[in-house]
């Protein structure tokens, strides 16, 4: 499973590429405000950092408008992926922008229905909500598990991206449902490294090193 970092915050996400796997990054409105600048300058210095698939999201919700915004977020770097809205107006787009060349992640998805349609329109990427369905009462990792199933059946090439994880269980689970990627925010990505028992190690083997008095290399 690939990781994505789902952010549009630049300096987070350089700190994280030179620690942890970034293979991609996904952004979206919400978080193009939380960074308070503009998303063309912020999406160039992401595609500059990040050599995998950078997703732009379309906020036009009409064919055409997508298509023109599509245009513009395509030309800022070769990495960038359009992100369309899970609608038939954003299918219609999908379908188009792939056979002109481009990425495309279709974000959004709640049912494997749409993951379905996401298949059919060419999307390089399918993203499954997994904390909002969860919100709702629905089973985000079954849902996963669900579309692999059908995706694997008829032998679609659409990766599936698990999105809106909110914990680290989600991260296993999707992986263990058979995710093609990840997108984790920030802090859920610098958490997956933590355990209790690491720390307690640690702990451990620096108090007997103490008491060996030695200095590795000295
Ligand atoms: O990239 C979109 C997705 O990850 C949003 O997550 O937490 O706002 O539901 P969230």
């Amino acid at each position: 499973m690939q990781f994505f970092i789902d952010s549009a915050e630049v300096e987070e996400i350089r700190a994280l590429n030179a620690c942890m796997p970034v293979e991609g990054v996904t952004t979206n409105p919400s978080l193009i405000l939380k960074s308070g600048r503009k998303i063309e300058e912020v999406l160039e210095e992401i595609c500059s950092l990040i050599g995998g698939p950078v997703s732009a999201e379309v906020t036009a919700e009409d064919y055409d408008n997508m298509m023109r915004q599509a245009d513009i977020l395509a030309k800022l770097a070769d990495n960038i992926c359009i992100k369309l809205p899970m609608t038939a107006d954003g299918l219609r787009a999908c379908r188009e922008i792939t056979a002109n060349g481009h990425k495309t992640n279709m974000t959004l998805c709640f049912s494997a229905n749409q993951a379905l349609l996401a298949a059919k329109a060419n999307a390089a990427f399918v993203s499954p909500f997994i904390g909002r369905l969860i919100d709702n009462g629905g089973d985000g990792l079954q849902l996963i598990a669900d579309i692999r199933k059908i995706y694997d059946f008829y032998g679609f090439g659409t990766k599936i991206l698990a999105a809106s994880l909110r914990e680290p269980g989600h991260v296993s689970g999707a992986a263990l449902a058979g995710a093609d990627c990840a997108t984790l925010p920030p802090q859920l990505m610098r958490a997956l490294v933590q355990h209790p028992l690491t720390d307690k190690g640690i702990s451990a083997f620096a108090a007997d090193w103490a008491k060996t008095g030695q200095i590795i290399g000295g």
